[in-house]
């Protein structure tokens, strides 16, 4: 088992595919970024393969693939086939905005993928647009169908609050859980990033707690469920007779870095130790000079012990200059 120095048991890795995305969040990609890697400095397939591989051998059991948008990538179907017969993991999931899902759907769940979360901050278009940009909502909730057919489930909805924006529409977003056996999150806005997105973040952030609040009062209450996994960042409830589960993931008002048990590894083949830290380990020139498996996984055990204990964001200290479509999230 891989512990870190604080105790914890990092076995969940995070590999963003692609630093690229078709939707631009106006708190996570500003309209003119343009500081892609360049795709030959994206990970291969077969080197995404070799480090899940890496991960496997010294514990880690979890996979999930993000970007940017990694739907982007016209090797994922492959991608997944690689990692999900992987001795070792047990569950290969995906974050996507989901707008280029729906055709894909099937032949991803064939491949090995498990499950995915979907980006939807607001049901209403207008606002959908107004906040994510480009893509509509029709296509996102194409993909959300076309996974629940795919039996990728459970499905789960993660929805950023930012004020202005859609802190209203949470009320839509936690009735869809009444009818459906959905897990719909609503995630508290983290300054991250260049280009005014940190700002974005600071000016419009809206806690978890005031969401709540506003769900309560239009919906009734809401009942503590138990985690069902102790790393689960989101503090979960149930409304009264609902299928699903409403979650509140409180990056800022209620850090969850105590039993974090992820470790990152970004598009260009770097890990990254933190989500607000701006620390990284290169994993990709060992991929890439003939080094053995045996390296691959003492660079990723060096970064597991080089995990910070966590971010001090209440301190209003950020060090991350990274954005989340580099990060994954
Ligand atoms: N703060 C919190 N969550 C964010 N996401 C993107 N940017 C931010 C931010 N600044 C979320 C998106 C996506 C996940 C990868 O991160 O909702 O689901
Ligand atoms: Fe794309 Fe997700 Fe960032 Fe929105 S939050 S721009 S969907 S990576």
């Amino acid at each position: 088992m891989p512990l870190d120095r604080f105790g914890r048991n990092i076995n969940y890795l995070r590999i963003s595919l692609i630093d690229h995305c078709n939707l631009r969040c106006v708190y996570c990609m500003p309209l003119d970024t343009t500081a892609y890697a360049p795709s030959s400095e994206l990970l291969t397939a077969g080197e995404i393969e070799r480090v899940a591989r890496a991960a496997a051998d010294v514990g880690f059991q979890k996979i999930r693939l993000t970007g940017g948008e990694p739907m982007l990538r016209s090797d994922l179907v492959d991608i997944v086939k690689r990692i999900s017969r992987t001795d070792g993991i047990r569950e290969v999931a995906m974050t996507t905005n989901g707008v280029l899902l729906a055709p894909k759907a099937d032949e991803l769940a064939a491949a090995g993928l498990g499950r995915v979360n979907l980006h939807i901050d607001s049901l209403d278009p207008e606002r959908f647009a107004r906040l994510m940009r480009f893509g509509t909502l029709r296509q996102a909730w194409a993909g959300l169908e076309a996974a629940e057919r795919a039996g990728l489930s459970p499905i789960k909805i993660n929805s950023v609050v930012t004020r202005g924006y859609n802190e209203e529409d949470v009320i839509e977003l936690a009735r869809l859980t009444l009818r459906n056996s959905w897990h719909v999150r609503f995630i508290e806005l983290m300054p991250l990033g260049e280009g005014g997105c940190a700002k974005v973040a600071r000016d419009n952030f809206v806690s978890s707690a005031e969401t709540m609040r506003r769900i309560e009062d239009e919906l009734g209450s809401l009942s503590s469920v138990q985690n069902t996994h102790p790393s689960d960042e989101s503090v979960n409830f149930r409304l009264k007779g609902a299928k699903g589960i409403v979650g509140f993931i409180s990056p800022v008002s209620d850090p969850y870095c105590g039993t974090c048990n992820r470790m990152r590894l970004n598009a260009n083949g770097r890990f990254h130790l933190c989500l607000l830290s701006d620390d990284e380990l290169d994993v990709r020139a060992a991929l890439r000079n003939g080094s053995g498996d045996d390296a691959i996984r003492d660079i990723l055990l060096q970064a597991v012990l080089a995990k910070p204990t966590g971010h001090r964001l209440s301190e209003g200290i950020s060090t991350s200059n990274r954005s989340m479509f580099q990060i994954g999230g």
